[in-house]
């Protein structure tokens, strides 16, 4: 494993790997857990070398309150990557080396695909994750790029990013890996208390009896027993339930035989904010 802080330092590490098709790019914002790690693990599998970005990016934060609290540990997160493997190339560069002029978003027209559940909860986030994707997919040229499907929103609109820039790059989702009880993995959850991240065991099992209704009930009666159950708990409050087509993320009106559908929920726990989502069909 190597560390480059810079764009330079990264250009040096690159320009020598005669990488032809095989350079894979897992982008995070670090305090790495066991969801990172399934990224990682699935890019080295296919790839010789994997850059690994670990980059708070501000431009995707809504308030600078979240951005203060996001957990960083920087020598943490590179003690683990160096255990996984010697082909990683950890990009951990600077704000000033990324804004270089301006910390600011691009504006971009990602079809409505951002203006529902986390855009339209987090006003402008997903200029801020475009404009980070493509300046990395531009400086990094990887031929694969890895994300998790616990942003599936997030990786819906890295496609359609791609697409719309003309990048010539692969697109690879990777399954949600959960705690034990079931809790989607997160860097937010190292600021739940025990008993707290005990109890969100609750979120993935809603989620889990709506996939067992999805047959039998519309999709308008499973989010409003979703509610329901939420109402009823004393911890966590739900932000939004959705049941929506997986390539448009528009909400489900009339079941399609040939279409894909997922729920999405936000909720919140005190003044922590948690996603997760399932398959339904
Ligand atoms: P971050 O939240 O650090 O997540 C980095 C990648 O790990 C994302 O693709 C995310 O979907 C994936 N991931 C996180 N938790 C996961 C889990 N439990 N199971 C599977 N994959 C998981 O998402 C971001 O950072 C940023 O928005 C980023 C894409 C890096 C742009 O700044």
């Amino acid at each position: 494993m190597v560390l480059a802080k810079t764009k330079k330092e990264l250009n040096t590490h690159l320009s020598p790997i005669n990488t032809g098709k095989e350079l894979g790019l897992v982008p995070t914002m670090g305090a790495l857990h066991k969801g990172h790690i399934s990224l990682v693990n699935k890019a080295i599998f296919e790839n010789k070398t994997v850059v690994v970005s670990i980059f708070v990016n501000p431009t995707q934060f809504n308030t600078t309150e979240d951005l203060k609290k996001y957990p960083q540990s920087l020598k943490r997160d590179i003690t683990l990557l160096q255990k996984v493997s010697d082909k990683i190339i950890v990009f951990a560069p600077s704000v000033d080396e990324i804004y270089s002029e301006k910390v600011a978003s691009k504006v971009y027209a990602f079809d409505g695909l951002d203006k529902v559940m986390e855009g339209k909860f987090r006003d402008g986030h997903f200029d801020g994750v475009g404009t980070i994707i493509e300046a990395f997919l531009t400086l990094i040229k990887p031929n694969k790029a890895y994300f998790g499907e616990k942003d599936f929103q997030q990786l819906q609109i890295i496609k359609k990013l791609v697409a719309l820039q003309g990048i010539p790059v692969e697109i690879i989702g990777c399954p949600i890996v959960r705690e034990p009880n079931g809790l989607a993995m997160s860097s937010r959850n190292e600021r739940l208390s025990k008993t707290i991240r005990e109890e969100a065991a609750f979120i993935y099992k809603t989620l889990q009896t709506a996939k067992t209704k999805f047959g039998m009930k519309s999709a308008k009666q499973i989010s409003e027993w979703v509610e329901a159950q939420f109402e009823k708990h004393p911890i966590f409050q739900l932000e939004y339930i959705k049941i929506a087509d997986v390539s448009t993320l528009k909400p489900v009106r009339r079941k399609q035989k040939n279409k894909k559908y997922r729920a999405f929920v936000a909720v919140y726990a005190e003044d922590i904010r948690l996603i997760d989502n399932i398959a339904l069909n």
